[in-house]
């Protein structure tokens, strides 16, 4: 057997592994708590009742569901996200009717699915229940892409596979001189994108927190539609995937964003496939077959009424109408979403989101944000689809999220970026290093840390502090671009949460809380403002504590990618032995320590992080900025 059809059974493996891991932890979760606990947890909402039907973009049946109000004043929805799949149980006489969907719209007291299949008839007259799920269809779309690389006859897919195998040599063309779309770019975003455009096959752009690499990303995508290039731009989250659709719009391209609406942003709907397909001249057909088969549908529910009973034949008969009625309409939509794909500049998924079907040709370009968040064979499904990849990510950051150790150690932990790092020949390959977020102290201790005192702020950032927004008093925290709050004497301790399997501070939460409103007293508005932790009982500790929607409270790994003017980090870990458990994964301490613009406050025990050379680092760096605070200064004696 050859190195790459090795590579690649072992890529199948670890992905049916992973798959059982995950399959194992839900089931576990779900077997492990009574009803009442996975409630508490927000994994399931019982006592539901259909207020309303409707037929949603793509011809989905939606129920709203709600819960009849007894006075509570917190969401039953509150960890729920438009886009989960979810199962929907209810008694339907004496059996238990199961239907399979996917979450609408999450309002407070109020939510809609968008059933997989058609709906049964009638709505269920009872109470429901609403189950959080995993989904499969991503796992089976990996192991598709994966045989089809290792058989890899087709020409482009196997140039690209023995490229990335590192046989063979990548091309570059030669470019004329460009015209930058985007005047504002720096130097090394122009080297990027020359790169980018240069490369034949393959390019990669890796940029650390803030430095403009989705902005490099929609520069190379103008310059190749302009080119004349079709363009598959993909990323493995919706909310990355967004980013990039409405950065696209606002150039002004043709995009089509497939996936399910309910994944999507509201404000960009319209770009969606199915929304596309509705303001489509062949829509009428396929909404005058679908009012065919729902009067179809209310006939046959009625007819049993009547004192004459339908025979069997005949009823059989009509359900194969209304069958054959749902499969006509469903092929039209089928023949008119390729061709709206096809004729799109470009087409925007997330990696698991990609119908191979409804693709007919390979694409010229294929863009990959957030490249290092994906695992290879997750990667590759997108990658079946083109002739030319560029990568943007940043492997300093978090990893993709695995379930299974054994695959996460066997390799599966190991991104395509990272291997392409490795193999690909320098041209290849940019260092941004201007970032348009942070104040230098904030920045600073990352950059010298993860990319060797490499990156610069820019001037519109450099100096930047809280004090500097509009309407905010000038204060001791204010003023400060880094503040560190030691906890150490204070007998803050961390406690295990049993049911949550995660650690809370409970001394801290409330000192974070604190802060939190003391900054907000001195004028900066709560949108600016957000508590992240590592840990997920914490952030449910602190949840409860501000008993505020308002404020943000996050767990590290939610925040990836995003960005608040200040951010408190409740680093959580206080004990005798010094130990200081995922916080030793220092990616998760870039990501948070990279969140905030102006003002980065961190919490926790100097006693018991310091044993950690990165958080000795950490503590050296804080002292030489003189941002050591004692939390003693806000607690009240
Ligand atoms: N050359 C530039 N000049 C000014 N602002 C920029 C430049 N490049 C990026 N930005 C800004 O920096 C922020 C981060 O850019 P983004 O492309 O989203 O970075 P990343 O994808 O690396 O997180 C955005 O607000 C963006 O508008
Ligand atoms: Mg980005």
């Amino acid at each position: 057997m050859t190195v790459t059809t090795n590579h690649f059974n072992h890529l199948l493996d670890l992905v049916e592994t992973e798959r059982d891991a995950e399959r194992e932890e839900n089931q576990r979760k779900l077997e492990r708590l009574p009803v009442q606990e996975r409630e508490a947890m927000g994994k399931t909402v019982t006592r539901l009742v259909v207020t309303a039907e409707d037929v949603g973009v793509g011809g989905h049946a939606l129920w709203v569901l709600s819960r009849p109000s007894h006075g509570e004043e917190i969401s039953p929805f509150q960890a729920f996200n438009q886009g989960d799949v979810v199962m929907l149980s209810y008694l339907n006489g004496s059996e238990t009717c199961k239907l399979r969907g996917t979450l609408y719209d999450v309002d407070q007291f109020e939510i809609t699915v968008a059933l997989d299949s058609p709906p049964p008839e009638g709505r269920p007259q009872g109470k429901c229940q609403l189950d959080e799920l995993g989904s499969e269809a991503t796992y089976k779309r990996m192991k598709k892409a994966l045989e089809a690389v290792q058989k890899g006859d087709k020409k482009p897919l196997a140039h690209l596979r023995d490229l990335f195998m590192g046989e063979g040599r990548p091309g570059i063309i030669d470019l004329p001189v460009l015209e930058f779309f985007n005047p504002r770019l720096n130097q090394y975003q122009k080297e990027a994108v020359q790169r980018a455009l240069a490369a034949r096959e393959v390019a990669l752009v890796h940029g650390p927190p803030g430095t403009g690499k989705t902005t490099v990303l929609i520069e190379i995508i103008r310059q190749s539609v302009e080119e004349g290039y079709r363009v598959l731009a993909s990323a493995p989250s919706n909310i990355a995937v967004d980013n990039m659709l409405e950065k696209l719009l606002d150039a002004g391209l043709r995009v089509v964003r497939t996936g399910h609406p309910a994944r999507i942003l509201d404000s960009l709907r319209h770009s969606t496939l199915s929304a596309q397909l509705l303001e489509h001249e062949g829509q009428a057909q396929i909404r005058e077959l679908d009012q065919r088969r729902e009067l179809l549908v209310r006939q046959r529910a009625r007819r049993k009424d009547h004192n004459r009973r339908r025979s069997w034949e005949e009823t059989r008969q009509m359900d194969a109408e209304i069958e054959a009625l749902w499969k006509q309409a469903r092929d039209m939509e089928y023949g008119l979403s390729r061709r709206i794909l096809a004729e799109a500049d470009v087409v925007l998924a997330t990696h698991g989101g990609i119908s191979k079907q409804l693709l007919s040709k390979p694409f010229d370009l294929l863009i990959m944000d957030e490249a290092s968040q994906a695992t290879e064979p997750l990667s590759w499904v997108p990658i079946t689809q083109a002739k030319k990849v560029v990568f943007a990510g940043d492997p300093l950051q978090l990893p993709p999220t695995i379930y299974s150790e054994k695959a996460r150690k066997e390799g599966l932990g190991l991104t395509l970026f990272e291997r392409l790092q490795k193999i690909l020949p320098r041209e290849f390959q940019t260092l941004l290093r201007v970032q348009y977020r942070m104040h230098e102290t904030i920045m600073g201790f990352s950059s010298r840390e993860f990319y060797k005192g490499a990156l610069v702020a820019d001037e519109s950032v450099r100096r930047h502090t809280a004090a500097g927004l509009p309407n905010v008093k000038k204060t001791v925290l204010t003023q400060k671009p880094l503040v560190y709050v030691d906890t150490a004497g204070t007998g803050f301790e961390e406690r295990w949460n049993d049911l949550l399997e995660s650690r809370e501070n409970e001394g801290e939460a409330k000192l974070a809380a604190q802060l939190a409103r003391e900054l907000h007293a001195s004028g900066i508005p709560v949108r600016h403002l957000a508590i992240l932790t590592p840990y997920v009982a914490q952030a449910r500790l602190l949840r409860t504590i501000f008993n505020d929607r308002h404020f943000e409270v996050d767990s590290i790994d939610g925040f990836q990618g995003r960005e608040k003017e200040v951010a408190i980090i409740s680093l959580v870990r206080s004990n005798e032995k010094g130990e200081i458990g995922f916080l030793d994964d220092t990616r998760r301490m870039n990501v948070a320590m990279t969140r905030a613009r102006r003002l980065l406050i961190v919490i926790g025990d100097s006693a018991t992080i310091s044993r950690h050379p990165f958080y000795d680092d950490f503590l050296t760096y804080v002292d030489e900025h003189k941002a050591h605070h004692s939390a003693w200064e806000w607690i009240k004696t």
